[in-house]
Order: structure tokens, then sequence, then C-alpha cells
């Protein structure tokens, strides 16, 4: 709850409360004159939208990494911990050390947790590698229900599948062993994941598929659309968003997030980070926070890792923080953007 009210609203509240005036318990609106926010999650919140952060567990123990982490984002995703190689090293034997140290702190400091993910082409054990047909289906959905269950009323949304759609011009899915088991794979393993934990919010989520004339973009929301028509339990979509110079922040950009919120489904930009520096850096940024507040799904935002330092392509100094953990012009661009909000 210590993330859901900016101070400014507790504040008038209570003078409110006092002097005898009942107010709804939600957060200040943009459009009320409230001063603006002071963090990223805050200001986020004045839209009802979470600001998020990928986050390393190991890297919780530094004090500048989580003195950011604490202040900034009401939302955190393990990078790398929630992983199928992490979480079932060996076949039917599960280890959730590591991403409980990111669900707990989350805990303890009010913010919510994406899992990150289920399922996925990499990142994957050698037992699970060497399974095939049925064996594999089932040990397949085995994970899906035995993580979700473990977790199950703690995680706000999960990455059920990702990226199981191949780039290029084809639209097909991207062949793995997963894919080799049947093209109902993904449906399954969604069907699974309701049972497992019906509170969580399930996604598909992927990359590439920002730009609405791509042909993997069509091919994902066709799915999406499928499956919606079908009754498949789908309830978001991520997009992943990393953006650099082959793959800028498409001019379209609005018009995906609108086209997959129109089927009914959430969508969230899950591991958003632009390579670059200063007034062009923030100024894509900016673009893709507005794209955002322009659909009313589009229910929140992460950035993948903290500082420029933390990231997955750290030479791109992709993010919000230099490697000092000072606030980046980027930074500026994505709080006044989410400020003016309404
Ligand atoms: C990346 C992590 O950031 C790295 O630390 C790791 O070495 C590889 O995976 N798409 C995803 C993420 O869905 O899980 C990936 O994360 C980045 C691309």
């Amino acid at each position: 709850m210590r993330k859901l009210l900016s101070a400014s609203l507790t504040l008038a509240t209570a003078s409110l409360a006092a002097a005898g005036v009942l107010l709804p318990l939600r957060p200040a609106a943009a459009d009320t004159g409230d001063p603006p926010s002071t963090t990223l999650a805050a200001a986020a919140q004045r839209s009802g939208r979470y600001f998020g952060a990928g986050v390393t567990a190991h890297k919780l123990s530094d004090p500048t990494y989580t003195g950011i982490l604490d202040r900034e984002f009401g939302m955190v995703t393990p990078e790398n911990e929630m992983k199928l190689d992490v979480t079932e090293p060996q076949q039917g034997r599960f280890v959730f050390t590591a991403a409980d140290r990111i669900v707990d702190h989350a805990a303890q400091q009010g913010m919510r947790v994406r899992g990150h993910t289920l399922l996925w082409h990499a990142g994957q054990p050698s037992w699970l590698v060497n399974l095939r047909g049925t064996a594999l289906r089932e040990a397949m959905l085995n994970h899906v229900t035995q993580v979700m269950a473990y977790y199950r009323g703690r995680i706000h949304a999960w990455d059920v599948v990702n990226e199981a759609f191949a780039d290029g011009p084809t639209g097909a899915r991207r062949d793995s062993n997963f894919q080799r088991t049947g093209d109902d794979w993904i449906e399954a393993a969604f069907h699974a994941a309701r049972a497992a934990d019906p509170a969580a919010k399930l996604c598909y989520n992927d990359y590439n598929i920002e730009n609405w004339a791509h042909a993997k973009t069509q091919a994902v929301y066709r799915m999406v659309r499928d499956f919606r028509a079908r009754g498949v339990p789908i309830d978001c979509v991520g997009l992943q968003s990393h953006f650099n110079a082959n793959h800028p922040v498409p001019a379209d950009f609005v018009t995906t997030v609108r086209n997959f919120a129109d089927l009914g489904v959430d969508v969230q930009l899950t591991e958003l980070d632009v390579e670059g520096s200063g007034a062009a850096q923030a100024e894509s940024y900016r673009r893709v926070v507005r794209a955002c507040l322009a659909v009313s799904r589009c229910t929140g935002i992460t950035v993948w890792g903290i500082r420029d330092s933390d990231s997955w392509r750290a030479s791109g100094t992709p993010l919000l923080f230099d490697s000092s953990g000072a606030r980046k012009p980027a930074y500026t661009a994505v709080l006044d953007a989410l400020n003016s909000a309404c």
C-alpha cells in the first residue's frame, strides 16, 4: 500500500477527513492539480499503472542498487531467477532460493512481482532438452503447474510462454522442442497455468512485436485473437520493447499497443530498454511511455534493469540511471511523461 498512495493524497485526505469531508480512497489523478510525483512508481500510479524493473537477486546486497529499486519501483521481474534451468535443474527437483530472495524483498517493500518465465526455448536444463513427445509435454505442463502452485497468490502476472514466434517475414512459430510436441503446446500451457493460480494474469511475452507492420507482430496478434475467440485463458500480451538503432521505437507503436488491447487483453511493456544517450534516448523513452499512457489497457511498464551497468546490454547504456546510480535525461523524460498522464 505504501507505494499506492502519494504523500500529498495522504495529507490532503487527513486534513479533509478532519474537516468531516469523506473522500474516496484512490490515488491522486493527474488532473487534480496535485504536485508532480517524484518517483517513477508514484508517477505511474497517478493513472493506475505500475512502473517496474528487472532485478537480479545477487545485487540486492548492493545498497546503491537496492536504494534506487526501493525508492523508484513498484513492480519487480526476476531477470533470470525464475527461468527453467534455475527453478527445475533436475526433473522434479525444484529450487526457488534465488527467486525467493526477490519475491521476499518485493513483499517487504510493498512491491508486486511479474513472474518470468515458465516456458522458453532458451535457458533449458539438459534433462528437458533430451525429452521428446508425450514425456516432454507432460514435463512441460508439470513445470508450469509446480512453479505456479509454489508462488500461488504472490505473482501479479506470469509470462507463461516467452518468444514462441520466429523472426522474419513468415509469421511462423519458432522451431523448438516445445513446438515439436504440437502446435497446441501454448494453449495447453495457458490452461495449466489458469488451473495452477487463477488469480495471476497470464501473459504471452515476445520481442520484435512492437512494429504493427511486422509479420511476427501480426502472427502473435492472430494467436491472441484466436485464443480469445476460443476461450483459451490469456489475460495479457507482453511487448518486451528492447530498442536500439536497428530496432528503433516504431512510428506505429501506439497502434500496436491499441490493437492488442482491443482484443480484450492487457498490454504490458515488460523489458523496456533503449540503447543510446542524451536527448535522443530521452525522446525515445518519452514516446514509449506516451504510447502506453494513450491506451487504457496498457497497464504498466518494466525497464530491464536499473543502472546502465546492470543491463544485459550494458555497452548500449540503455537504462534510466547511469552506472553511478544518477538519474539520466531519459529518467526525467519518463517521469515527466508519467506525471502528465490524465
Ligand atoms: C536476459 C537476461 O537479461 C540476461 O541476464 C541473461 O543472460 C539472458 O536473458 N528476452 C527475455 C529475457 O525474455 O529473459 C532476456 O533476459 C532478454 C531477452
